[in-house]
């Protein structure tokens, strides 16, 4: 004990980065790092943001009486429902002392600029292995982005306070965080969660095939869930695995005032233009990545093809043929990283007489811009991601193909298990 040195009476350690890669050997995700962008250029204040002060949460910390939704989820395990009700004690006590944050532990799943945290799926696919280690690490789970601005301009906290209080956060601006050497596996990341370091900053990135029905119910994640360690009454089944993002992301997100503005105004324009209602649960989705390296439209636009807009023309058709495959008759919302690919929808197939109708952003382009590369100077230009995000991810069921934005809307979906990772194959429409 007497060799522990003590400064201050607390030692405060914060990890740099604790990159946590799940190595299968698909990388294809990760290859979206773009190197350059670990410049720390635009050093506009990111903890400035404005945090909307309205929630749901009741001002009455005593939370046994308020009816969290994750009591009534039947999908989610008992260990990450009592791991959501230690949080909100923790946190309330947290609240009432906040210059004792000391006393406390913190997991910090964080984005600083100069992270390479990747696209938005690459930083949120995550979630469920975050709360994994948060439980077993007893640790308050706080999010915190200042890459390219902080979470709060697109999501909110919802049913679970994940906002860094303010008395933190000098201690988590990017500015002070000392640049260690990352731990890289989840054994060396272990460690400093079970150390006694206050905080523990995490960048977490999992592969696609992570989730994929076969990888997923192999991965530490379903076998933790899964394990007579947690104690877990929650069915084996590879179904209620991949359903349980559903439950965690409505406990942990809402959308941002703007965003959520945003989102409505695009329902209103859909619903004026076709005469139908995006009812959460009801209507099937499809997204394409076009510009996604190796897909045909991109190399066709960077060889300059003459018919690269045929090709996206085709790529649009056949996912949406594929996608009609899902489910009968209901609407599809299709998003696509192109305005070519959302115009060519809405002249091809906005007729209000069509048996399907087939819905896209309406009032604004599509969200062609990538959360780590396209260095915007205002947060409002990334907002169409996530309203497009909110609205497949509010789909029964979704159609994807490559990078992982249609891939965190399956799972975000009300089916995680009636998704379809679309190939090469072709498919013939069906209404
Ligand atoms: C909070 O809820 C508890 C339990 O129902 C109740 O006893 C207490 O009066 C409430 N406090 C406030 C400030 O409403
Ligand atoms: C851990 O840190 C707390 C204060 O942050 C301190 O009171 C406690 O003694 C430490 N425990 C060990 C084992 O060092
Ligand atoms: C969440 O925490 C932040 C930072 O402490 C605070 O400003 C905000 O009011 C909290 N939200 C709720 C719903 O309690
Ligand atoms: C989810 O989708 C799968 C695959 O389409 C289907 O078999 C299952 O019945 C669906 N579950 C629910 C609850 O709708």
């Amino acid at each position: 004990m007497s060799c522990r040195p003590s400064r201050q009476g607390v030692v405060v350690v914060v990890i740099g980065v604790a990159i946590l890669v799940v190595i299968f050997q698909f990388l294809q995700d990760a290859k979206n790092i773009d190197e350059a962008d670990a410049s720390e250029t635009k050093a506009k204040d990111s903890t400035t943001a404005t945090v909307a002060s309205s929630l749901p949460l009741s001002k009455n910390t005593s939370s046994s009486t308020i009816d969290f939704s994750w009591r009534k989820s039947s999908r989610l395990p008992n260990w990450m429902k009592d791991y959501f009700d230690w949080h909100v004690q923790e946190r309330a006590r947290l609240d009432a002392n906040p210059l004792e944050w000391e006393s406390f532990r913190f997991l910090v799943m964080r984005c600083y600029k100069g992270d390479n945290c990747g696209g938005t799926a690459d930083r949120l696919k995550s979630l469920p292995l975050l709360v994994l280690l948060a439980a077993e690490s007893k640790r308050l789970l706080l999010l915190k982005w200042g890459n390219p601005f902080d979470l709060e301009e697109f999501l909110m906290p919802h049913e679970l306070n994940w906002t860094v209080p303010s008395e933190m956060r000098h201690v988590l601006a990017s500015s002070t965080v000392p640049r260690r050497k990352p731990p890289t596996t989840v054994q060396k990341l272990e460690k400093f969660l079970y150390a006694n370091h206050t905080i523990v900053g995490a960048k977490l990135q999992i592969p696609s095939a992570f989730y994929d029905t076969d990888k997923w119910k192999q991965s530490p994640l379903t076998t933790s869930i899964t394990s007579t360690r947690t104690q877990s009454t929650v069915t084996n089944s590879d179904e209620d695995s991949r359903m349980l993002f559903h439950d965690l992301w409505k406990i942990l997100f809402q959308p941002s005032a703007p965003v959520a503005e945003m989102i409505q105004h695009e329902l209103k324009a859909i619903s004026s233009t076709l005469n139908i209602q995006l009812t959460p649960g009801t209507y099937i989705a499809a997204h394409l990545r076009a510009k996604y390296p190796g897909e045909p439209y991109r190399d066709a636009q960077e060889r300059n093809n003459p018919e690269k807009e045929q090709i996206l023309q085709h790529e649009v058709t056949q996912a949406l043929q594929c996608a009609s495959h899902l489910k009968p008759k209901v609407p599809i919302y299709f998003a696509a990283d192109a305005t070519q690919a959302t115009e060519f929808v809405q002249q091809q197939y906005h007729h209000p007489t069509n048996k399907r109708h087939i819905a896209t952003l309406q009032s604004q382009r599509a969200s062609e811009v990538h959360l780590a590369f396209a260095k915007l100077d205002d947060p409002t230009g990334y907002f169409p991601i996530f309203v497009d995000l909110w609205i497949l991810g509010n789909a029964d069921c979704v159609s994807y193909g490559r990078g992982g934005f249609g891939q965190l809307a399956s799972l975000m979906s009300y089916n995680a298990s009636c998704q379809q990772i679309r190939s090469r194959s072709s498919c013939e429409w069906k209404d």
